[in-house]
């Protein structure tokens, strides 16, 4: 490789660092084949549907829109059905409908979706009566099974993960242009289980509202199928950049503007693990001119935080970075005032997002991984609270959900006890929550939202 200046950028320059949290993959040679393969493949996303979202999260960081980031924590190749498309589609729609009714902010939808298959490990390894194996990177690196063949990172899947991410996101591109998203379907969204609860008869009420608004349009003599924001949805993907062959591969330079964009997706996300100043992470990412995230642990410091985001965001472009918190309940009140008072007092164009998922996963007696629906909201209300006392604008919130009726996280909507945990566990990494505990969820960020309103005066929003 040609040494480059000291600033220079390429798709390859990521080469050159140390890449945290990534796979001993046993056959180099099988890897490059692959990468070349994936290098033939066409992009997922188009630049300017980058750049479409980069502007919707520019106005996120102005105060003017909200943003909801949402899927699984990790996708399996085993649930690629276009009901588990459509059913998570449809717990992200009713959220935002819920938070844009009751609080009056567009929201700016993206999904953990097409493409989020990597995950970073704690361990290298996993022991298990005495037997140690590669641990479980997601399913772009190789098997949750434990055993050697299924442990063993393998190339193929790449081009597995490639393939299909391309069936994913042409079923949402239907689902979300071709009718099943018009806003006369609202009612259409609400599963039947999550239907008979108590947050299914709210979403009713607000869905029999919206309806009679649409009628009400309609007598007027406005032709709803004229207008696009009433046809269908801008709905974006995003997942963590962590598999570096597999990014550098779908990365390709724009014909409009010379720009390189990752194609594999609109937004990419840096995770807490691998956002090393001077690793390979970092290094890709600050070369592709797609709107980023970085995740933001309790263990960075100001400083370190302001050097991320001058690597990441030199130009300071409202909507280029999203910072997403995620901290833990019992430590947010006191690591995110500073960072967030930083980022303000100098000026940073920066969307704040929360995550309140990683920072609250615990095990229960039954050694099942879980995260209390309490928990995950109380650190959601100590991010607003945050940002409500520093007159910033708490722009998003990230979680892991699924539109199924799943037994994962303990707690709301469902009111989920330990001993149900084990009733319809799929998840093959993190706990999500179920569509009643994402839609209990978004009413009480819809609330969030209009305490901070009333609290800050008529935001123009
Ligand atoms: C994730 O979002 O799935 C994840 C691993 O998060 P973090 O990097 O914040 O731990
Ligand atoms: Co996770």
């Amino acid at each position: 490789m040609m040494a480059l200046a000291n600033n220079e950028w390429n798709p390859t320059s990521w080469r050159t660092r140390s890449v945290a949290q990534s796979p001993i993959w046993p056959d180099l040679e099988h890897l490059t084949r692959i990468e070349a393969e994936l290098a033939t493949k066409p992009p997922l996303v188009f630049a300017g549907e980058a750049r479409r979202l980069q502007n919707h999260l520019g106005l996120v960081a102005q105060g003017k829109a909200f943003l909801l980031q949402a899927g699984d924590c990790a996708e399996s190749f085993n649930e690629g059905s276009a009901d588990s498309i459509r059913d998570k589609l449809k717990v992200i729609l009713q959220m935002a409908v819920a938070l844009t009714y009751a609080a009056g902010v567009p929201v700016i939808k993206v999904g953990r979706i097409a493409g989020q298959f990597a995950k970073p490990r704690s361990e290298q390894y996993e022991v298990i009566d005495g037997v140690s194996l590669a641990a479980f990177r997601g399913h772009i690196v190789n098997d949750e099974a434990f055993n050697a063949e299924s442990r063993r990172p393998n190339p193929d899947r790449l081009l597995a993960a490639y393939h299909q991410s391309v069936a994913t996101l042409n079923l949402l591109r239907a689902f979300t242009t071709g009718g099943f998203a018009a806003l006369s379907r609202v009612h259409a969204w609400n599963q039947e289980f999550v239907a008979n609860s108590l947050e299914g008869k709210r979403y009713e009420v607000i869905a029999d509202d919206i309806e009679r608004a649409l009628q009400f349009m309609k007598a007027c003599g406005i032709d709803l199928h004229d207008d696009n924001a009433l046809q269908g949805v801008d709905f974006y993907t995003s997942h963590e950049a962590l598999i570096l062959p597999y990014e550098q591969a779908l990365t390709r330079r724009d014909s409009l503007t010379g720009d390189w964009y990752d194609c594999s997706a609109h937004m990419l996300w840096i995770g807490d693990r691998t956002r090393q100043l001077d690793g390979a992470h970092v290094e890709f990412l600050r070369g592709v001119s797609n709107p980023l995230g970085l995740k933001v642990g309790p263990s960075v410091d100001v400083d370190e935080l302001r050097r991320l985001v001058d690597a990441l965001n030199p130009d300071n472009i409202n909507g280029r970075l999203t910072l997403i918190s995620r901290m833990g309940r019992d430590q947010v009140s006191e690591t995110l005032p500073p960072l967030v008072a930083a980022m303000r007092d100098e000026g940073r164009a920066v969307v704040w997002a929360c995550d309140p998922m990683h920072g609250n996963t615990f095990k229960a007696s039954g050694g099942q991984k879980t995260r209390r629906f309490d928990d995950v909201l109380s650190e959601v209300s100590q991010f607003f609270a945050v940002h409500q006392s520093l007159g910033t604008w708490p722009g998003g919130l990230h979680i892991e959900l699924t539109g199924d009726n799943v037994t994962e996280c303990l707690g709301g909507g469902s009111r989920l006890g330990e001993g149900d945990l084990d009733t319809n566990y799929t998840s093959i990494c993190d706990p999500r929550l179920n569509a009643t505990q994402s839609l209990d969820m978004a009413f009480h960020v819809a609330e969030f939202l209009q305490t901070y309103s009333a609290a800050n005066g008529a935001r123009s929003l």
